[in-house]
């Protein structure tokens, strides 16, 4: 499965989320993942060089590719259960390839004016894209909301803009929170800084509301059943009629 996280805006937290994804997909799904930096200013490679030099964390692989990358794209998902392309905030080639495989786009944006401003274009991508890749399902976030009370308009305002959209707008959301940054510093997500915390609630949130599952557990059990009927491939689905009856 090739998940998405992209958009025009910069800052919105695209690579801040994808992290943070690919870490609850691993550490608490039991998943395999390869993250794909597209970014040439190499964020998420340096947080998983950061990572990766701690032998305390689980691993995550990282490949750095530009361009074209839908042929390698589709190469990798053969390898792994999710492939995170992280695509920087830039609407470019890697961007729209991309968008032409992956089953899930997420695209963060801040309850701000100038972040909202990029929903039409973002709209226009993605509507561009489904004409080749009719099953993706995109999804905007909306991220770093201020926690004061007075200000949970800006939050409802900015999905009302989404909605406005034909695209699919998350309940969930990430409040601003200080911990998204400390935890980038040394290769870490906020899950394993703080797994009982709010943030990594907010993350296991987006990231089971965008697969439209209930909890870790039921993404498990999806890519062990995957697992089974990958191994069986041309043997058959099940057991034959002679087997069933001879029980
Ligand atoms: N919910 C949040 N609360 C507070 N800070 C956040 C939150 N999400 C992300 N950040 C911080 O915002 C900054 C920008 O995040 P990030 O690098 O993920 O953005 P980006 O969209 O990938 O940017 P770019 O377009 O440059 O690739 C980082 O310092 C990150 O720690
Ligand atoms: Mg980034």
């Amino acid at each position: 499965m090739i998940i998405l996280v992209g958009g025009e805006k910069g800052g919105s937290g695209k690579s801040c989320l994808a992290q943070n994804i690919a870490v609850f997909l691993t550490a608490e799904c039991g998943a395999s993942i390869i993250m794909v930096d597209c970014d040439p200013q190499r964020t998420t490679s340096d947080w998983i060089q950061a990572r990766n030099n701690n032998p305390e964390l689980a691993s995550i692989n990282c490949v750095q590719l530009y361009g074209k990358i839908r042929n390698d794209l589709l190469s990798l998902e053969q390898h792994y259960d999710f492939v995170i392309v992280d695509c920087g905030g830039q609407d470019n080639l890697a961007l729209r390839a991309t968008m032409s495989v992956a089953s899930h786009v997420l695209m963060p944006l801040r309850p701000k004016r100038r972040d909202l401003k990029t929903v039409s274009h973002m709209d226009d991508i993605v509507a561009t894209c489904m004409m080749i890749n009719p099953k993706m399902r995109a999804s905007f976030v909306i991220t770093q909301c201020p926690s004061l009370p007075n200000q949970a308009n800006r939050i409802f305002e900015a999905k009302d803009v989404c909605r406005t959209y034909d695209i699919n707008v998350l309940d969930a959301i990430t409040y601003s929170r200080n911990i998204y940054d400390d935890s980038e510093e040394s290769g870490l997500s906020v899950i394993e800084i703080e797994p009982t915390g709010k943030a990594a609630a907010e993350m296991r949130g987006i990231a089971c509301e965008m697969l439209e599952a209930q909890n870790a557990t039921e993404i498990r059990n999806r890519l062990a059943t995957t697992k089974i009927n990958k191994m069986r491939g041309d043997y058959g689905s099940g057991r034959s009629q002679e087997k069933l009856y001879a029980v």
